[in-house]
């Protein structure tokens, strides 16, 4: 395993060009899903500088806290609440420019201003929690992060 992640680039698309493989060679061989679910909010954290990286898993019907890296945050979340739980509800990939302008944005921290919110799914392609990536700028997301993150979230099943 790699002890630190190297990223020279400076678009975003060759960030997570780089950041692939060595997220894919972090995971090999590993089998515990929260192991690896924590070691991919840091490479995503760190890799990408993103304000926040985590999942909320789904547990008896709501959204719960899971592996994240990042200020604390809200610890639950119900279906169709916030991004997340729209995200869940809709079976979705939302992108949200400005957090303000989400009705019912859940805001866990007044330093977030955009974010993009994935569903995450097993093997069996049930869902079973979403991955929540927030930003401190506005606009910070779009089809290249939507595309890379399902990719990413692949390599958890
Ligand atoms: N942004 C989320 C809440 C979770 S925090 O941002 C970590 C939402 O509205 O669903």
């Amino acid at each position: 395993m790699a002890e630190d992640l190297h990223i020279t680039a400076s678009s975003k698309a060759e960030k997570y060009q780089q950041l692939y493989p060595q997220i894919k060679s972090l995971l090999e061989g590993e089998t515990d899903s929260i192991a690896n679910m924590a070691n991919v909010c840091a490479a995503l954290k760190f890799g990408m500088t993103f304000f926040w990286v985590g999942f909320y898993l789904i547990k008896n019907n709501e959204l719960v806290l899971g592996p994240f890296q990042g200020p604390i945050a809200c610890t639950r979340i119900s279906k169709g609440k916030g991004v997340c739980g729209t995200a869940w509800k809709k079976n979705d990939v939302i992108i949200v420019d400005d957090v303000d302008q989400f009705p019912g944005h859940i805001s866990c921290s007044s330093l977030s201003k955009s974010e993009i919110v994935l569903p995450f799914y097993n093997s069996k392609n049930e869902i079973i929690g979403v991955l929540d990536v927030d930003s401190e700028n506005y606009k910070s997301f779009d089809e290249t992060d939507k595309e890379w993150l399902k990719k990413i979230l692949l390599l958890l099943n």
